[in-house]
C-alpha cells in the first residue's frame, strides 16, 4: 500500500517535470520584452538618467535571452516596441545599453536586421 502511494508520487513528480520542462525554457516573448522596456521609455524619448528599473529590466531581458533563438526574438520584440511608440530618439536607444552598464549585441534600431544577431 505505502509503496503503491510512492511510485504514484514518483510518478507524478516524473510527469511535472515532462510537462513542466518546455514551459520552463519557453523562448523570449514580446510581452516580457515590453514590460522590461516599459520603464525606459522616459529615458528613450528625453534621455537623461535612465531608471533604476529601465537597467534592471534591460539585464534581466539579457539574462533570459539565452539563446540565439532568445536573442534574435527579443531584438525583433525591441524593434517592435520601439517603433510603436511615438518620439523614441534612436540614438538614445542605441547608448541605453552603455548607460545600464550592459553590453547587448546589437543597436536598438529600426535599421537593426535581427535575423543577424547571434
Ligand atoms: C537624440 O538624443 C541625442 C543625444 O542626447 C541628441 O543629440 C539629439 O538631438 C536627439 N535627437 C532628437 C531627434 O531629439
Amino acid at each position: 500500500m505505502a509503496n503503491t502511494l510512492a511510485l504514484r508520487l514518483a510518478g507524478l513528480v516524473v510527469l511535472c517535470m515532462v510537462v513542466g520542462a518546455p514551459i520552463a525554457q519557453a523562448a523570449i516573448t514580446c510581452g516580457q520584452v515590453t514590460s522590461n522596456l516599459g520603464p525606459c521609455i522616459n529615458y528613450l524619448k528625453s534621455g537623461g538618467v535612465p531608471a533604476a528599473a529601465c537597467c534592471n529590466g534591460i539585464k534581466s531581458l539579457q539574462n533570459s535571452a539565452k539563446t540565439t533563438a532568445d536573442r534574435q526574438t527579443a531584438c525583433k520584440c525591441l524593434k517592435t516596441a520601439a517603433s510603436s511608440i511615438s518620439g523614441i530618439n534612436y540614438s538614445l536607444a542605441a547608448g541605453l545599453p552603455g548607460k545600464c552598464g550592459v553590453s547587448i549585441p546589437y543597436k536598438i534600431s529600426p535599421s537593426t536586421d535581427c535575423n543577424t544577431v547571434k
